[in-house]
């Protein structure tokens, strides 16, 4: 299948980020219709539309929104989450700079359908640019009546203010991204059963909706056209409609953001970004750096949706798509990844804090040539004591890369352990090894 783009389509067109370039395209049609709307035929649309949450866990849009009280009895409020911290992962951040009043009116057709009173959009702060045309967008929508009181003359009001994060991977988990978001340290909170969900008690303890930029960016299209329309994209799938942009990296000609409907296979995405460079495929991490990585056969039959790529043993995550070739290291490449999530751990629980250390120590020595026998039942060992058992989600994204690795390239860490170089010895995989002394951390 071809790139089918939708929320990209006019995202190179510099006058898509001003109001009068998104208004000649079509831009506020869907806000406008949603104003003439019941609130709950809204959320109806978005449920019609099968949109699930394009933040990594996939979950429907429309539960969330609905799950707001509808007799409103304290202030609501709507939060982007614009931290876009997972690695592999930058559509947000695109979208942001090239299409931010897809965003703005996304946020405002979500918060007229529950009630909202303003909205914050939570943005890491090295995307300088991103909130730059964010200022500007939501500047311009205050001017014209598209934020602030009685939008488009409706009598709704929805105030929408940016909130810049300090860079912590840690604060794109919700609850984590709330309390820093209230002056708190980013830090995540007990989660439902144990305590309220954000839909009840969020943002200072009244009713709040999380979405991501994408899920966010969708809302226009799905009210303009139809929730019907929406779930005709993807329909070859089991449960994921519409479109999805994969953020592609890595070894291939042409890395880039690329929209595709869900159906699509990862062979045809990888066409899209050019195929590969300096080599054949030898193993593709298609969601961002947390989910399990899968080998080149795989790859040749993975279909890219939410239940499709658990055929594969993967996952579609945040859509960080970034395909290694033969001359990858699969044991550097996991100890790389390990110490970003190492270094990210809040620290709050003991599997988490102490177990993505540990799995550093022992990786590092692997791949300083000292492995030990049975440092991979070890590690395998400690993904388990993390997995499931952590406070948050981190410690489950730490702990899925390395058991993949493990499941997945057995061998690469048996041959690196026993004969303390990799497997991979080419001048090509050499050129690709880590550097020690910039990368490592004193453990
Ligand atoms: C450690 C961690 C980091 C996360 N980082 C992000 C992020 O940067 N952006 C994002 O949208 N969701 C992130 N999430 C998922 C959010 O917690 C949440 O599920 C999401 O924002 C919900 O929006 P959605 O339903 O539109 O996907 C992260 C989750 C975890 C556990
Ligand atoms: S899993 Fe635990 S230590 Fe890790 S980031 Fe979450 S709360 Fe912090």
């Amino acid at each position: 299948m071809p790139e089918h783009k939708l929320l990209l389509e006019h995202a190179h067109d510099p006058a898509y980020a001003t109001l009068d370039g998104y208004l000649k395209v079509g831009g506020y049609k869907g806000l406008r219709k949603a104003l003439g709307m019941q609130r709950q035929e809204v959320i109806d649309q978005v449920k019609a539309s099968g949109l699930r949450g394009r933040g990594g866990a996939g979950f429907p849009t429309w539960i969330k929104w609905n799950g707001i009280e509808k007799e409103k009895t304290k202030p609501h409020y709507m939060v982007c989450n614009a931290d876009e911290g997972e690695p592999g992962t930058f559509k947000d951040k695109q979208l942001m700079e090239q299409t931010p009043f897809l965003l703005i009116e996304g946020m405002t057709i979500g918060g007229f359908a529950t009630q909202a009173d303003c909205g914050y959009i939570y943005i890491r702060a090295e995307f300088v640019d991103a909130a730059k045309a964010l200022r500007i967008a939501i500047d311009e929508a205050y001017d014209k009546g598209y934020l602030g009181k009685n939008i488009c003359g409706s009598g709704f009001d929805f105030d929408l203010y940016i909130h810049l994060g300090a860079g912590s991977y840690e604060c794109g988990e919700e609850s984590a991204l709330m309390s820093s978001l209230m002056g708190e340290r980013g830090m995540p909170r007990l989660k439902f059963p144990h305590a309220p969900l954000p839909t009840v008690a969020g943002l200072w303890d009244r009713p709040t909706i999380i979405n991501n930029v994408e899920t966010y960016a969708c809302a226009p299209f799905i009210i303009d056209r139809g929730g019907e329309w929406y779930a005709t994209l993807g329909a070859s799938t089991k449960n994921s409609r519409g479109t999805k942009i994969f953020s592609v990296s890595g070894h291939v000609n042409k890395p880039g953001n690329y929209e595709i409907e869900f159906g699509t296979t990862l062979m045809e995405l990888l066409n899209l970004a050019g195929g590969m460079k300096g080599g054949q495929l030898k193993a593709c991490v298609p969601g961002g750096s947390s989910v399990p990585i899968v080998n080149a056969d795989d790859c040749g039959r993975a279909i890219l949706g939410y239940e499709e790529m658990s055929d594969v043993k993967s996952m579609v995550g945040s859509g960080g798509c970034m395909f290694l070739n033969e001359h990858t290291c699969i044991v550097s490449f996991i100890w790389r990844t390990a110490l970003f999530y190492a270094n990210e751990s809040c620290g709050k629980c003991t599997p988490c804090r102490e177990g993505t250390k540990w799995m550093v120590q022992i990786l590092e020595r692997i791949v300083r040539g000292n492995g030990q026998p049975g440092d991979a039942e070890l590690l395998l060992d400690i993904t388990k004591q993390i997995d499931g058992r952590s406070f948050c989600g981190l410690g489950d994204a730490a702990a899925w890369p390395v058991a993949a690795a493990l499941r997945v390239f057995p061998e690469e860490f048996a041959f690196y352990i026993k004969n303390g170089r990799s497997m991979v010895d080419t001048p090509e995989s050499r050129a690709l090894q880590p550097k020690w002394q910039s990368l490592s951390t004193a453990r």
